[in-house]
Parts: C-alpha cells; sequence; structure tokens
C-alpha cells in the first residue's frame, strides 16, 4: 500500500521500467545553478551572455528557465535523433514514463523556438544523463545552446553557398567567445557528427598542457528548418556543457563542488568576477573499497554507478573497473574500485564500512549480480 492507495505486485512492476529517476536526481530539479550570480555556473553563464549582447547588440533572446522535463519527441524525434540511437536507451536517459524525460541537452528546445520565429537565441539549463562516476562527470549539468537564423539576404552577396557562410560564421562566433572566455588561447576545430547538424564540429582549446573539448556545433539539418516553416533559411546551433568551462577557468578540480553549500567554497565567487582561481580547502584522504562480482546480461556500469550513488550520495568521488575476465563456463567478473571522499571533512572507518556494505547489499539485490 502506498498513501492509501493499494497496488498489486504486477503494478509495481510494470512501472518499475519506465520511470528510471531516483530520488537524488529528482531533488535537484529547479535548483537552477545557472541563475545564481554569485556561483561559477551564473558567473560563466553572464560572461558569455556579455559576448553575445556586445558582439551582437543585444540581438540573442535568452530563455533560462524553460522546464527540464520534455516529451522524446522534443528531446530526440525533433533534433532528427535516430530511432536506434543509444542516448534514446534507459541506460543513458532518465525516464518519467515512456513519452517523458529529463532532457538531456537543450537541443530539445531547439525546434519549439525556431517554429515560434525566434531568429537568434541562447538556451541555458540542467540537462540530466546517466553516467559513470569520475572528477569530471555528474548526472545534472548545465549547458547552453544558441541558435542564429540566415536569410538568403545574408550570404547571397559573398558569393558563398549558404551552408558555407554559416559555418564560417559560425566557427568565427566561437572563436571569439573561446577568446573572451580564456583569452589567447591555441584552438581546433575536429570534424564529428550529430544527429541535428549537417557539417558538425568540435571546439578544442588547448589549456594546461592538455586539448580540451569545450563544445559542439554545426549547421542545422535542413529538415528541423524546412519543419520549422522557414524553408530557405539556413541556420547555425552550438551547444556548450557550462561545468567543463567552469572547472577549467575558476581550477575547479571536482564537479561535485558546484552543488556545495559549503561556505569555504561559495564565499570564494564574486558576481562579474570570471577565473578567479578556487582555492582548495584542505584536501581530505580518499579511502578505496574493491568490490567483484559475477555480471550478467543486463548489468551495465551506469546502473552500478547509480546504485551507489543511492547509497553514498556525494560522498563516491570515482568508480573504476580495475579487473575484467571472463572464465572457461563463460562468466564475466568484474572488479570495481570505489573511491570515497567527502570535500567537506575526513571520513571515518566506521562511517565508510556502513557504506560499503550497503553497496554490496543492494549491489547483489538491485543487479542481480553474483559477489565473489
Ligand atoms: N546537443 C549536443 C550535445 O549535448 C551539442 C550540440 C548542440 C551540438 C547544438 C550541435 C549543435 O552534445
Amino acid at each position: 500500500e502506498r498513501g492509501g492507495v493499494q497496488i498489486t505486485r504486477e503494478e509495481i512492476v510494470r512501472d518499475e521500467p519506465t520511470n528510471n529517476v531516483p530520488d537524488t536526481i529528482f531533488t535537484k530539479v529547479g535548483l537552477q545553478l545557472h541563475r545564481r550570480s554569485q556561483h561559477p555556473i551564473g558567473i560563466l553563464k553572464n560572461a558569455i551572455y556579455e559576448y553575445f549582447d556586445s558582439s551582437y547588440g543585444n540581438k540573442f533572446k535568452k530563455f533560462e528557465d524553460l522546464c527540464p522535463i520534455v516529451s522524446v519527441k522534443q528531446n530526440f524525434d525533433d533534433v532528427l535523433v535516430p530511432d536506434d540511437h543509444v542516448s534514446r536507451s534507459y541506460n543513458d536517459t532518465y525516464y518519467i514514463d515512456p513519452q517523458t524525460v529529463l532532457r538531456c541537452h537543450t537541443s530539445a528546445h531547439q525546434a519549439e523556438l525556431l517554429s515560434s520565429g525566434y531568429k537568434q537565441f541562447l538556451v541555458t539549463g540542467d540537462v540530466y544523463r546517466r553516467d559513470s562516476i569520475d572528477s569530471t562527470h555528474y548526472p545534472v549539468f548545465h549547458q547552453m545552446e544558441g541558435v542564429r537564423v540566415f536569410s538568403p539576404s545574408d550570404w547571397e552577396s559573398s558569393g558563398k553557398d549558404g551552408t558555407t557562410y554559416v559555418a564560417e560564421d559560425l566557427k568565427k562566433c566561437l572563436e571569439g567567445l573561446a577568446q573572451h572566455l580564456f583569452g589567447t588561447v591555441e584552438m581546433r576545430w575536429i570534424d564529428t557528427y550529430f544527429p541535428f547538424t549537417n557539417p558538425s564540429f568540435e571546439l578544442e582549446i588547448f589549456f594546461q598542457e592538455k586539448w580540451l573539448e569545450v563544445l559542439g556545433c554545426g549547421v542545422t539539418e535542413q529538415e528541423i528548418i524546412r519543419r520549422s516553416g522557414n524553408e530557405e533559411n539556413v541556420a547555425w546551433a552550438f551547444g556548450l556543457g557550462l561545468e567543463r568551462l567552469a572547472m577549467v577557468l575558476f581550477d575547479i578540480p571536482d564537479i561535485r563542488l558546484f552543488w556545495s553549500d559549503d561556505e569555504r567554497f561559495t564565499s570564494q565567487f564574486k558576481e562579474g568576477q570570471l577565473g578567479v582561481k578556487f582555492k582548495p580547502f584542505s584536501k581530505f584522504p580518499p579511502c578505496y573499497k574493491d568490490m567483484s562480482f559475477w555480471i550478467n546480461e543486463s548489468f551495465t556500469e551506469n546502473n552500478l554507478c547509480e546504485v551507489i550513488r543511492g547509497i553514498a550520495g556525494d560522498l563516491v568521488e570515482e568508480v573504476c573497473l580495475i579487473d575484467n575476465f571472463t572464465n572457461k563456463k563463460g562468466m564475466t567478473s568484474h572488479c570495481y574500485r570505489i573511491a570515497y571522499r567527502s570535500m567537506e571533512r575526513s571520513l571515518t572507518d566506521d562511517e565508510i564500512n556502513d557504506l560499503q556494505w550497503k553497496v554490496r547489499e543492494q549491489v547483489e539485490s538491485k543487479l542481480k549480480v553474483v559477489l565473489r
């Protein structure tokens, strides 16, 4: 019985696979870190706004309060994601019911805004993805989407075709943005694939001795433009991950910190101050626990990580496959190393052992694997 309503076992079993959003994720809906002007995500958003406002005379319309609960149609169909694309799977995306998801990208809003007639816009919001656990991945993060629509009169006098003209404009715009944020940096363009753009590119910048992917973009698929009723137009679109950029710009070592209420974190950032370097407040020691089990057909690392996060929350820093073998009978064993670490305090042995026991129990009961 739940809330006075009798539910039969069959109904629970039938309902279970259609909603894979745990409470730990659902409680993040509405927090909107991107709208906090003293938070690194909000500071970065405002710095990007500044670039677009000054380069385009405030012509970009800004959306930052669109509901993250969207239809499968908005999130996938409208942006031409193929029926068999992995991103549609329950392993990668949070489904509220078979027709409704937590958006996995801000591209979910492209088609409707284009159909409403907007020609230049930025959409900022929280997005949700099932994933494994490490210092740069968290199941909720923030993206900004940018779209600009051109009409034939924009490119006709250039002697170029629409697609070439728009792709060049896109690259110029985003190189300018990268320079606005990072100063003089080395950049490179990588050809890639997105279902909703063609051609598609990724921008990488050379930062602290590494090439870092900062955004995806391209010339919007003409089918999307056609459906929006602007057949003769050509558009570009980009999507960038705000955490990824903020980690680099503010020297933030772990993505979980963005969700911290600890004053030692929050007090270090001021409105309008991009790139103030974060000073870690003493790094507390990690504690590692290994667990081995025989996997089954339905086992996935994302499911494992969700179980662990459900128990340990933000105390889990990394989950890493350290051993993987298949025996003569064809059974496959995985060994995972879990790193527990709080960014705010020292954890006690008792506390970690307690977490690890609960993890073992639930991994066994929920994932139906056999512990070794
Ligand atoms: N939606 C893409 C992602 O989340 C990014 C993107 C947006 C790429 C717009 C091209 C155009 O990875």
